[in-house]
């Protein structure tokens, strides 16, 4: 099939690229200029696993194009809008601007037939408000609201292998043919058994919400009971160790810490606030409040623990801070909880600098003020305090005996329960931890 993705940020460019390689004929349109050509050439502009090689892949194959030119979408049958949804300023509501910049866009190429799939994050209702645009312009076009599951870091292989497809259909019969007509975009997962629910308009854009919603909450929940472990001397590890048997909760999204950040939970619970109030139903999700500030409440805490293990003060003290993406294999520092505790060290008078695999050129653009080390061993070089916030491989495991010899105090704050104590602790390091004694 000829697609278009309208939008190539870590969505829509994993998407283009990932349909390309179930065999359709890709045109992904973006309005950045450097992003695209980068796109074109086959680089991705940002780090995530496997997607360089299928962009390299695609564009050799020559069904995989990216461009600024709209025109160029104008022989697809199935449009993708895949663009960026991010928090307005100074509110929590989603800021649509891109979705409406890449509908004006749209409006003018379709053609009787064309499904237009809305996979970006959205406030309940938007579909429907682009429904309306399209049916006015082209009547014989469709809309469906197709939400996406994928994490960063597994964007590849979440949308190539998805749990599962969500269609929030239109109007009974010309939804059931833009069904089919996206039935045959995911054919190969399709055949492999992936389930599909097929619903409203509405249901498909609370559901992905909800989704992440519900992530959320119980990594908020577990942070709650770290708080609780704290207060009480507990192991928040066990605990979640222990609950997680339980098939009905489960052992994922359960691990206490730092919490979450990026560019998806903490924008999407406010929106969702925010929406909610404009529906007039925002008791029902009042929780999210509390959801978002015990969230927030726990790099304060990072920063308490910092000042505790320095002796009491931070000031002058030299923190050697582990990561600054918001989760590791990603270079994603948006909202990132390392970044956050790190600069808030740092404006309290602490000497920071901060290391990462992957996300220093993004980290010190947005942080100038922060220093950053390409390397662990320079990081960490005559240290006070080490803080572990971003749980990368390598960093979980770094061996203490060594590093010890590079710091001046043995001190390890492990953000993420992410370190065995016992090991760190033989090995001469004052341990501590968020929920954990
Ligand atoms: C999230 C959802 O998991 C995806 O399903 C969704 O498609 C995506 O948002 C989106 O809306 O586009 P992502 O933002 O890539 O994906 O990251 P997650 O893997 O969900 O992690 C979010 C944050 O929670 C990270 O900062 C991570 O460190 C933190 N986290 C995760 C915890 O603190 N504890 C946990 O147990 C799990």
């Amino acid at each position: 099939m000829r697609i278009s993705v309208f939008g190539c940020g870590y969505l829509g460019a994993v998407h283009a690229a990932c349909m390309t390689k179930l065999g359709h004929d890709v045109v992904g349109v973006d309005v950045v200029e450097d992003h695209v050509a980068a796109l074109a050439r086959g680089e991705a502009p940002f780090f995530e696993p496997g997607l360089e090689d299928l962009l390299v892949e695609g564009v050799g194959t020559g069904r995989l194009e990216f461009t600024t030119d709209p025109q160029r979408a104008a022989d697809a049958t199935v449009h993708f809008v895949c663009v960026g949804t991010p928090q307005k300023r100074g509110e929590k509501a989603a800021d649509l601007r891109y979705i409406w910049s890449a509908t004006e866009n749209l409006l003018p190429l379709l053609k009787p037939g064309d499904v237009v799939v809305g996979k970006s994050t959205v406030p309940v209702g938007t579909a429907e408000e682009l429904a309306e645009r399209v049916a006015a312009v082209q009547p014989e076009a469709e809309v469906v609201w197709n939400p996406e599951f994928l994490r960063e870091g597994f964007a590849v292989q979440d949308t190539l292998h998805p749990d599962r497809f969500v269609y929030g259909l239109g109007d009974a019969e010309s939804g059931r043919r833009a069904a089919a007509t996206l039935d045959e975009v995911y054919a190969e997962a399709l055949a492999a058994g992936t389930p599909k629910i097929e619903t409203d308009l509405a249901t498909a854009q609370l559901v992905k919400v909800a989704a992440n919603s519900f992530l959320a909450t119980k990594i908020s929940f577990i942070n709650a009971m770290a708080e609780l472990c704290e207060a009480t001397g507990a192991d928040v590890t066990a605990l979640a160790d222990a609950i997680g048997h339980d098939s009905r909760i489960g052992r994922k999204f359960l691990n206490a810490g730092v919490g979450f950040g990026g560019g998806c939970l903490p924008k999407d619970i406010r929106a969702f606030m925010a929406r909610a109030g404009e529906l007039g139903v925002d008791q029902a999700l009042s929780f999210l409040r509390e959801v978002d500030s015990i969230n927030l409440r726990r790099r304060v805490r990072m920063v308490d623990l910092a000042r505790e293990v320095c002796g009491g003060s931070i000031v002058g003290r030299r923190i050697a801070v582990l990561g600054a993406a918001f989760k590791p294999n990603s270079d994603d520092i948006r909202d990132s909880p390392a970044l956050n505790v790190a600069a808030q060290m740092q404006l309290q008078g602490a000497q920071v600098t901060v290391t990462d695999p992957k996300a220093i050129d993004n980290a010190s653009k947005a942080w100038p003020d922060l220093a950053f080390e390409a390397t662990v061993e320079d990081a960490v070089r005559d240290a006070d305090a080490v803080l572990l916030l971003t749980e990368w491989p390598e960093y979980v495991a770094l061996d203490p005996v060594d590093l010890a010899t590079h710091v001046t105090g043995p001190r390890i704050i492990d953000g993420r329960n992410a370190l065995d104590p016992v090991v760190w602790r033989s090995a001469g390091w004052t341990y501590r931890a968020l929920g954990r004694p």
